[in-house]
């Protein structure tokens, strides 16, 4: 596993490196489709909102398919929708095809959905190493050391043989979907996402520590890369 750390002065500068590593993404040869899963949370929206300011229609193009790490079990018109954001600041306004966006349908009971976009993604992508494989996750970290919705007092998602698992927000107990970490780690790029100050201190327990009680530190992808692109709040402690 090749893990590297990136740190920028500001969101803009990192959102640039994302829009970076898309256009690498499309820059492989060839006409297979490239899988993406986007995190949720708020950090992302900015990046959403940067890459459709600046890059508009020119960055992604019908190659790209869109997934979920993970999502509130909730309409997608709801505000704590995670595809509801991502939709709105980058996907509608860059006109990506409603066929290459695979929401996870947060209306449905939360036992079905987590078999259905299950099976979504066995039907979609690619497999390596018996399992389907991401070309691109990108992830935010809460600020207990979760990733997608796998917490702390959750850690079985990180081993679990299936694809996708119910998880349960553990102060407002709201059901989520959530990819589970073997699936994750089977990626072929994983970026973590982290700005603020008041990721600072879990950064450091993740990337300097390595604290094996957070979930986050349990992403290593197998043979694959994974990047911390952090802006200098958040890396104030670890660097
Ligand atoms: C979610 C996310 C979650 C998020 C972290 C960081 O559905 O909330 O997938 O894993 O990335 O909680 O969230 P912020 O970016 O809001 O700090």
């Amino acid at each position: 596993m090749n893990t590297s750390i990136k740190v920028f002065d500001n969101t803009d500068q990192l959102a640039e490196e994302v829009a970076l590593l898309l256009k690498q993404l499309n820059a492989k040869p060839g006409k297979k489709p490239i899988h993406v899963a986007l995190s949720g949370g708020s950090t992302p929206k900015a990046i959403f909102k940067y890459l459709t300011l600046q890059y508009g229609t020119s960055l992604v193009n019908s190659r790209f398919h869109f997934w979920w790490g993970d999502d509130r079990c909730v309409p997608p018109s709801h505000d704590d929708s995670n595809y509801k954001w991502a939709n709105a600041l980058w996907l509608a306004p860059i006109n990506v095809p409603h066929g290459n966006i695979h929401r996870i349908m947060g209306e449905n009971d939360p036992d079905d959905e987590a078999v259905r976009y299950s099976n979504e993604i066995a039907m979609h992508l690619p497999v390596e190493n018996g399992l389907p494989v991401f070309d691109f996750v990108l992830l935010g970290m809460g600020d207990d050391g979760h990733t997608a919705s796998i917490f702390p007092n959750q850690m079985h998602l990180l081993t679990s043989n299936n694809f996708c698992e119910v998880a349960t927000h553990p102060e407002s107990s709201q059901k989520r979907i959530t990819l589970t970490g073997k699936l994750i780690n089977n990626s072929k790029l994983i970026a973590f996402i982290s700005t603020g100050e008041v990721k600072a201190q879990k950064v450091f327990e993740v990337v300097k520590m390595k604290n094996t009680n957070l979930p986050a530190t349990h992403i290593q992808p197998v043979n694959g890369e994974l990047v911390w692109l952090l802006d200098k709040a958040a890396a104030s402690n670890a660097f």
